[in-house]
């Protein structure tokens, strides 16, 4: 199984402070954001991974990563997106780096207390469709910045990105395990009102085929990158309880 990790867009809920650099090269507490994305990865078991940015400062990735053995990945790409296009445009840069495998996605401004080890194991022991991970959310003006699904007893029947009246109190996270098909799935997308391929979208090809499962995340998740309160609130978790813990 592979890992994609995908670091790019142009973080303009952090403005200005993304102005002189890429969101995920903020500090978190005691390293770059992107690193507690890359330790999360390595922990649940995967050691190739693809570093997928964009903008202006791709380079200082390379000088952070270089060739990832301190953070003891096997293997290490990089891949560029060069316009902000998208969650799911840019992991569709990654197809050759998957090469038919399947592959867990994590948006590198999602912090977890607990381990992606689970998840991934569940998806390893049946690598077909789309594993998606739910954080509990009780309050609906956070709901209203995240994808939301809608469910059918405990079936998810449909996700509703950033939706006005959520359907439910789970949120979707930034964490995602697809089979390879997911290449297929990309390229016949359509623009979002934000003019991006949207990994909801692709999330609800793998529901309408029912082709779906999920787990409920056990501990903390804050995206990091949503406000710049939500900054400071996973600064301050991480902080005092650490992140990537078991
Ligand atoms: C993205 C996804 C959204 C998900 C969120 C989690 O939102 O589109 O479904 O809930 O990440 O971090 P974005 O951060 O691009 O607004």
């Amino acid at each position: 199984m592979k890992g994609v990790i995908l670091a790019g867009g142009t973080g303009s809920r952090l403005h200005p402070l993304t102005r002189i650099t890429n969101k995920h090269l903020l500090p978190l507490y005691d390293r770059p954001m992107i690193n507690w994305a890359i330790e999360a990865v390595v922990k649940a078991g995967i050691t190739e991974l693809m570093l997928v940015t964009g903008g202006t400062h791709a380079g200082e990735f390379l000088r952070l990563c270089g060739n990832g053995q301190e953070f003891g990945i096997d293997l290490l790409s990089y891949g560029y997106q060069d316009r902000p296009g998208g969650i799911a445009e840019a992991l569709g840069l990654a197809a050759h780096f998957v090469d038919g495998e399947p592959v867990l996605v994590m948006l590198a401004d999602n912090v977890v207390e607990g381990s992606l080890r689970p998840m991934v194991e569940a998806f390893r022991a049946d690598p077909h469709g789309a594993r998606i991970l739910l954080t509990p959310v009780d309050d609906d003006e956070h709901l209203r910045h995240l994808g939301v699904p809608t469910f059918d007893g405990d079936r998810i029947v449909d996700i509703v990105e950033k939706p006005e009246h959520p359907a439910s109190k789970f949120g979707v996270t930034g964490i995602y395990c697809y089979d390879a098909d997911v290449f297929d799935v990309i390229p016949d997308l359509v623009p979002s009102g934000r003019g991006e391929l949207e990994i909801t979208d692709v999330n609800n090809h793998y529901i309408a085929q029912g082709a779906m499962t999920y787990g409920v995340l056990e501990g903390f998740w804050g995206d990091a990158g949503e406000s710049i309160d939500a900054y400071y609130a996973v600064n301050d978790f991480v902080r005092l309880h650490g992140a990537n813990k078991g």
